[in-house]
């Protein structure tokens, strides 16, 4: 293998020019050349490719989203738009390429893949944690600790004020991300999608914490909760209990996605860098890198697509015993 390409593709993650770095950094190190493609499959198929040198990512470790930019393309999904890719590849001389990203873009990379019979090796990039196969995607620790920072605040002036809060987080139809911040900011109850207790749980909880007198509670939500967004929720209580509580709603939103990467995230992602590029290197192909306990481990990009399908149960009945 001479000359890789990268790209990075769906939602962008803190810590993915952390793994962009290391990919070019590896490349150069093993005397391939590294080629950067932008604005993903999009980039990919409209010919946006580039040759890329170490010095060319200098500086970037510490940046939030991704220099090569992103996207989630919908050409890319049709047998055209990946014709159109391939010819690129042609014309590039790419023997193999690197992505990251989701669990749509390691769709796209099987497709491609077994279509043209051509080597990608995946690293998961996503503030969603929700890939199979790693126990942290790339740039879930920087999410969780953005969400754990706001959630702080508000509960500065939720006990001011002795008000309840319903926090929207994100996660597409994952908890991950709300599991995680709502046991490090203490919420009163969180509520993610792998486990639907009902409202009736959450009624019950708030029942029991007005017996303590509590002065605020917060209730973190998964975007993907199956209650309803948090305006709902936020109404039921109010048909439920009238005015016994003063309600308040914020959708944290796209503040989640940015921002500069952790420390953990920049490490996860230099490691998975030099690891998927070792990988090409050694004849793997159709693979995703990840990390599990604390090792380095590779799954077939297919099972990677396969999200998490459990929440982690340990950490479910941690929040429950400790949010009494
Ligand atoms: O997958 C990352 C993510 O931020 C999800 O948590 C969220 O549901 C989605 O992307 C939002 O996508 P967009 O930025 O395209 O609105």
């Amino acid at each position: 293998i001479k000359r890789i390409g990268v790209l990075t593709s769906g939602g962008d993650a803190p810590g993915m020019n952390a793994g962009i770095r290391a990919v070019v950094r590896a490349s150069v190190y093993y005397k391939m050349t590294p080629l950067g493609i932008r604005h993903g499959y999009d980039g990919f198929i409209n010919n946006e490719i580039h040759k890329m040198d170490a010095g060319s990512v200098k500086h970037i470790i510490h940046q939030g989203g991704t220099i090569l930019k992103s996207a989630r393309s919908m050409e890319f999904k049709t047998d055209k738009g990946m014709q159109k890719a391939w010819k690129n590849v042609q014309k590039h001389n790419l023997d193999a390429m690197v992505v990251i990203g989701g669990d749509g873009t390691f769709k796209g990379a099987m497709e491609f893949g077994k279509k043209f019979d051509f080597p990608i090796v995946g690293i998961p990039g996503t503030i969603d944690n929700d890939i199979y196969g790693t126990d942290f995607t790339v740039g879930f620790d920087t999410a969780v600790n953005t969400v754990v920072e706001a959630v702080d605040k508000i509960r500065d002036t939720a006990t001011s004020h002795n008000r309840l809060f319903f926090v929207e987080v994100m996660g597409r139809d994952a908890g991950f991300i709300a599991m995680y911040s709502g046991i490090g900011a203490g919420a009163e109850e969180i509520l993610i999608p792998e486990k639907d207790r009902g409202i009736e749980q959450l009624f019950e909880s708030l029942e029991r914490t007005s017996k303590r007198r509590k002065s605020s509670r917060l209730v973190v939500v998964a975007e993907g909760d199956k209650n309803g967004n948090v305006y709902d929720l936020e109404e039921q209580v109010k048909e439920r209990f009238g005015d016994r509580y003063e309600t308040k709603v914020t959708i944290l939103g796209h503040v989640q996605r940015g921002g500069r990467p952790s420390c953990t995230d920049r490490v996860l992602a230099s490691r998975l860098g030099v690891a998927a590029v070792e990988a090409l290197k050694d004849g793997k192909r159709g693979v995703m890198v990840g990390v599990r306990n604390r090792k380095v481990e590779f799954t077939d990009l297919e099972q990677a697509t396969k999200r998490n399908p459990e929440m982690d149960k340990e950490l479910m009945r941690v929040a429950n015993i400790i949010s009494i």
